[in-house]
């Protein structure tokens, strides 16, 4: 090599990454690049544009976890390269897995925890195809078995988040889904038991609705759904949708009765990266009993070098997010979930006082009967100068992420303006967010809007 190439290249080895050539020219966007690049130029240039992303922690409108601790940061990193099917090649995770699940059984009550089915997912969505599967073939096994026909399945639910009009498209099973009326927001036993028919796969009630955060009734829909059996001989399963209250009634509101305790919940999924503090990436699925489950929904595979029972709508998938889950079951226990929902709770329940009290807010939901969360939504008789869509747009300014959205069917008139408050989300913050709530309403006041935000106009928001 001659001098001067040796000198260029040593020249370019110790540029600074913004002066180096790389970061000089735009980088390739549509078109599949042709030429190496510098591994460091390349992470400065991709970490850069995440940085408009927003911050995760002030994104007040997730479920999901976005405080990690750096013990579960650590244990990612040695996970990166297992894949959790592998469950021949990587058996301690495939056995870590086997004990969260049981450990979940326990945790919701079943009668034989140790023994029961489940598996893990990549969150709740994947939980809940999984559960509505199982839950229309028992159905169906049910109508054959009484020589009748098995093509008009329907499921009851209230206000569902997006995953069951998922499961009831991809499955082709009617989705029953309980308007809201008036103030009634979520399902009531009533409710339910006027949509029930024989070909009523199940009912399916969620601990923490997504739109408003209440639990729904799952003791008096199961009473209801008792009746309803001793009236008609009808026997209507239930599948708890504990996306988020999964992990947080057992702890929280250890008395409060919707989960294995009633026979007739055979099945529930919950979010491990919701209030289940793990990163992104894990939910669970769990049914009551072994003969809950379908046995003909579980496959076995014998090409990872062993003979392995495998239940899931996808296949490999890293097994970090397992590891962590059960990290947080050991490091936490029941102990440790309690202190910090029960600080999540505090910290809501003072927030929504502080919002009641700024004056142009009517509170909806105050953090009591459901998800540590708040939501509100503009007083009727009143004009402060904007609209909730309008306040949403202004916080961003600051970086607070507070959507607002129009409820679904029949209260689409209804727009609220929602706060989840979880693992992280500190007094402190809490006080910071408050501060800009209270400087937007005052610089509303001196400058009302003249064109207001609408939904349209603001661009909709998605529940995650
Ligand atoms: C009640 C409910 N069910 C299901 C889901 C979907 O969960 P995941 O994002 O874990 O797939 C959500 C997400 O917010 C939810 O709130």
């Amino acid at each position: 090599m001659a001098l001067h190439e040796k000198e260029t290249i040593n020249k370019n080895f110790l540029d600074d990454v913004y002066a180096s050539t790389d970061l000089s020219v735009r980088m390739p966007k549509h078109r599949f690049p042709e030429e190496e690049r510098n591994p460091r130029h390349v992470y400065q240039v991709v970490h850069d544009e995440l940085m408009l992303d927003g911050n995760s922690r002030q994104n007040l409108a997730t479920f999901c976890s976005t405080w990690i601790e750096p013990e579960v940061h650590q244990l990612m990193n040695e996970c990166i390269d297992k894949n959790m099917i592998d469950k021949d090649e990587y058996p301690q995770t495939a056995e870590i897995e086997a004990r969260c699940v049981h450990m979940l059984a326990d945790l919701w009550n079943s009668p034989d925890a140790a023994n029961t089915m489940g598996c893990s997912t990549t969150g709740s969505s994947e939980a809940a195809m999984l559960g509505g599967m199982a839950m229309k073939r028992r159905w169906r096994d049910g109508m054959h078995a009484q020589g009748k026909a098995a093509d008009k399945p329907n499921m009851i639910c209230g206000p569902v988040q997006i995953c069951w009009h998922k499961f009831a498209r991809y499955w082709d099973v009617e989705l029953r889904e309980i308007p809201m009326e008036s103030d009634r927001l979520i399902m009531t036993p009533e409710e339910v038991v006027k949509r029930c028919d024989e070909n009523t796969i199940g009912v399916v009630p969620t601990l923490g609705v997504t739109f408003t955060c209440q639990y729904e009734p799952v003791n008096a829909v199961a009473d209801a759904l008792d009746h309803l059996q001793n009236d008609s001989g009808l026997n209507i399963p239930i599948h708890v949708d504990g996306a988020s209250g999964g992990f947080l009634a057992p702890f929280a509101e250890p008395d409060l009765i919707w989960d294995f305790r009633l026979p007739r919940v055979k099945s529930i999924n919950v979010s491990g990266h919701k209030f289940g503090l793990a990163p992104l990436g894990v939910g669970w699925v769990v049914w009551r009993d072994k003969k809950d489950l379908p046995g003909d929904l579980i496959f076995n595979v014998n090409y990872l070098g062993g003979n392995m029972p495998t239940f899931a709508l996808n296949f490999s998938r890293p097994g970090g997010q397992i590891v962590a889950q059960y990290y947080n079951f050991l490091r936490l226990g029941r102990e440790g979930y309690r202190k910090i929902h029960q600080a999540c709770y505090h910290t809501a329940a003072y927030l929504t006082d502080e919002i009641r009290q700024m004056g142009p807010f009517k509170v909806i939901y105050d953090s009591r009967g459901g998800i540590p969360a708040l939501c509100w939504s503009l007083k009727e008789d009143i004009n402060p100068g904007f609209t909730l869509y309008d306040l949403a747009d202004r916080l961003r300014s600051r970086g607070w992420q507070v959507p607002a959205y129009s409820m679904p069917a029949n209260r689409e008139d209804l727009v609220i303006q929602r706060i989840l408050v979880r693992h992280g989300v500190s007094r402190d913050l809490g006080d910071l967010l408050l501060d800009d709530i209270r400087r937007c309403v005052n610089y509303f006041d001196r400058n009302p809007v003249s064109v207001p935000l609408t939904e349209e106009t603001a661009g909709g928001y998605k529940h995650s």
